[in-house]
């Protein structure tokens, strides 16, 4: 089962060539997957060799090779972990019983969506980063940028494969609306917010791939625990391909911290502008801006549908079986913060309804986390500034502090102050010109834009002045 056959049209793990009928359906999308990808994927780099690592098991050890590969002519393939044996639902009311090979009738609808709603942020991303390639840094953060890319249209296909072959007419009818809507569409908006959002210049990207990806790395791992087994295992391989991604992300901030902090030294100021650099406090506000919106992406803090869909055993919580409860949660509690007559509050509201709650805490605490590592760079730099991730009420659009206007320190405010202030807490019109300003594309290997430093190393054991993208 481990091994991947790249002799079909679609690579797979799932032994395609032994269901016909699935694989006419597969094979019948495709070519629209690949218009897709024509038009709304990476643009103007079309004859472009990239040094791109492709799946080729879905053991932990040696999944991938690595080598140049023409992005048209990338093998997208379906990789699903191996499955356990005799392996049980790990929670909800079918605790206990063989995980489901199929999808149980009961579940179909609410399985569907949950499907739908991952694979409709997997081609989201790629279009909202369509043209980044033409103003990059380095050949390395381009190399990065278009692994990210084709693996996004991956997760794409893993999720088309579930819907093709588990929910019949209605699944291929979801598989061809994926490809349906874009980003940022008046009229066919990808489902949530967050990926309707343009990610216009590199820093945006860093920040994307560090917090909005994270999201789905918290979603991904929910979505593993499933009690569907097909889903699980999909999901599983697709968190070996999203580390990556949030790698991208934390060095790629790291970096510009870093690069920063170098300039301030240099310069013995706080305003690197003049020095082509990018300013802490400009740094604070893409960071207030995109880790806000990146919560909402977890729902409303009280929901019946995640406690049904946990009921149900279809998502669980970030790494339910090395929780130590009773894995069904009737009768636990859960903190959850509210608003009360305009204050915040903590409340102990029940733990089936709070699950969107617990998975945003367990969001927020791996933020702060790649946080913590910025700060010890300014601090080594021996600079007085710290990042901060903002209050999670501060600009909200989802769920009960939505309608509240609270300040980045947790203080709710009237709208008109909130409004005469928020320029300090996120970007501003002037700090997104800045930022597209210092955009210029590096082309040579091993140079990098001024804005940002150098990675500590290059990918898969080659040097940082290695050739990762070339141009023929
Ligand atoms: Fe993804
Ligand atoms: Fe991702």
């Amino acid at each position: 089962m481990s091994s991947v056959d790249y002799s079909e049209r679609i690579p797979n793990n799932v032994s395609l060539a032994h269901d016909r009928r699935l694989q006419r359906a597969l094979e019948q999308w495709q070519p629209h997957f690949l218009g897709w990808w024509r038009e709304m994927g990476p643009h103007g780099f079309d004859t472009s060799q990239v040094y791109l690592r492709t799946a080729v098991a879905v053991d932990a050890a040696g999944w991938a090779t690595f080598d140049y590969v023409r992005m048209a002519d990338y093998r997208w393939g379906i990789f699903l972990a191996e499955g356990e044996p005799g392996k049980a639902i790990e929670f909800g009311i079918h605790k206990g019983q063989p995980v489901w090979k199929e999808v149980p009738g009961d579940y179909r609808g609410a399985l569907r969506r949950l499907i739908v709603t991952q694979g409709d942020t997997e081609p989201a991303s790629v279009e909202q980063q369509r043209l980044l390639g033409g103003s990059c840094p380095s050949l390395y953060d381009l190399r990065n940028l278009f692994q990210i890319n084709v693996e996004e249209a991956r997760h794409l296909l893993a999720m088309v494969y579930l819907l093709q072959a588990y929910f019949g007419r209605d699944g291929r009818e979801e598989a061809e609306e994926l490809l349906n809507r874009r980003s940022g569409d008046s009229d066919k908006p990808r489902i949530l917010g967050a990926f309707n959002e343009p990610t216009p210049d590199w820093l945006a990207l860093y920040m994307f791939t560090f917090f909005t990806d994270r999201d789905g790395r918290f979603q991904l791992a929910s979505l593993a625990e499933s009690g569907f087994d097909p889903l699980s295992r999909t999901c599983r391989f697709m968190l070996t391909e999203e580390a990556h991604h949030m790698f991208v992300g934390d060095t790629g901030v790291g970096r510009v911290v870093k690069r920063t902090c170098e300039l301030m030294r240099e310069h013995d100021t706080d305003r690197v502008r003049p020095y082509g650099g990018i300013d802490l406090d400009l740094l604070q506000r893409y960071l207030n801006f995109h880790f806000s919106v990146s919560l909402d992406l977890f729902g409303s803090e009280l929901s019946t549908n995640a406690a049904n869909y946990y009921s149900m055993g279809l998502k669980g919580r970030f790494r339910e079986s090395q929780l130590e409860d009773d894995h069904r949660l009737q009768e636990s509690a859960y903190p959850v913060l509210e608003v009360e007559e305009g204050r915040l509050v903590t409340r102990e509201q029940p733990a089936l309804t709070a699950l969107n709650e617990r998975l945003r805490d367990n969001y927020v605490d791996d933020c702060q986390k790649g946080v913590d590592r910025w700060n010890r760079t300014i601090k080594a730099a021996g600079i007085d500034f710290e990042l901060k991730l903002p209050h999670r009420a501060f600009n909200r659009r989802i769920g009960r502090f939505a309608d509240l206007w609270v300040t980045p320190q947790g203080r709710v405010l009237e709208e008109a102050e909130w409004r005469r202030l928020q320029d300090q807490w996120l970007p501003t019109q002037a700090d997104r010109e800045l930022v597209l300003s210092l955009m210029h594309p590096v082309w040579q290997p091993g140079k990098f834009a001024g804005w940002i430093a150098p990675p500590l190393r290059g990918i898969n054991g080659r040097p940082i002045d290695f050739e990762y993208v070339r141009f023929d």
